[in-house]
């Protein structure tokens, strides 16, 4: 197990409303914790893609993705509960059948709970960067959690990462050439996650920290691998 946090959970108390409310409702939307691989029909009664969005953090991307794409069912990994909170909210207000929450950090997720080629995209909004030396040690993607990943995807399966930090964008990539002539399955570079989604529209997408990116008129890095595998 990876002993390095890729997050410190910082947050204060939850109202009491939002504890009554989470005790209530999180079991429904909830996909729990455990240390066995889990059947995506037992939780969507369907065999429709599954799409896994990493750290959706405090904003509605993942609601507007789930809503306007009913072909897919999506799971949204989050360790910050008030993000937890806040999409349990959306799901309940939206009447949403096709996404599931998991409260856990997303290492222990894919190690454990996740089937091998069973995933069509994972996508990862601005992951936490880390940008001081001392603590690039915490940065989630690197190789053996983006080897992990690939094994998860199915064929001609997605990787899309969005970051506006240089340095991380770098070092997945270095990660990634390094990685991929090591396996049973290629990676290549993609260009597919645009049509991914019905209308898709990369300059009206919204994530708090992309608003945020694009205000400070930072540099938006894109990465997009895809997997192809041999059998
Ligand atoms: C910088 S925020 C990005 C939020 C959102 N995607 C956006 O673009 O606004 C990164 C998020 O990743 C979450 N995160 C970091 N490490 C994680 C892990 N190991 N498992 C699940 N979520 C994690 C953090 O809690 C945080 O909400």
């Amino acid at each position: 197990m990876n002993n390095i946090k890729s997050f410190i959970c910082r947050y204060r108390k939850l109202t009491k409303f939002n504890n009554i409310f989470f005790s209530k409702y999180f079991n429904f939307f909830n996909i729990k914790k455990q240390n066995k691989i889990i059947n995506f029909q037992y939780y969507f009664h369907n065999k429709l893609p599954i799409i896994f969005d990493i750290g959706f953090g405090k904003d509605n991307n993942i609601i507007n993705l789930a809503i306007n794409n009913i072909q897919y069912n999506f799971i949204a990994v989050e360790v910050y509960l008030p993000g937890i909170i806040n999409c349990l909210k959306s799901i309940i207000k939206n009447n949403i059948k096709n996404l599931r929450l998991i409260y856990c950090d997303v290492f222990f997720v894919f190690k454990y709970m996740i089937p091998n080629n069973s995933i069509k995209l994972i996508q990862l909004y601005f992951p936490d960067p880390w940008p001081k030396l001392k603590h690039k040690k915490r940065r989630l993607l690197k190789i053996n959690f983006i080897q992990i990943m690939f094994n998860k995807l199915e064929n001609n399966g997605l990787l899309y990462i969005v970051t506006d930090c240089k340095d991380y964008y770098l070092d997945i990539i270095s990660c990634i050439e390094n990685f991929k002539y090591q396996n049973q399955f290629l990676i290549f570079k993609s260009n597919q996650y645009k049509n991914i989604y019905k209308n898709f529209n990369p300059l009206t997408l919204s994530t708090k920290f992309l608003d945020k990116a694009k205000r400070e008129k930072k540099i938006i890095y894109c990465i997009e691998y895809q997997k192809i595998s041999f059998f």
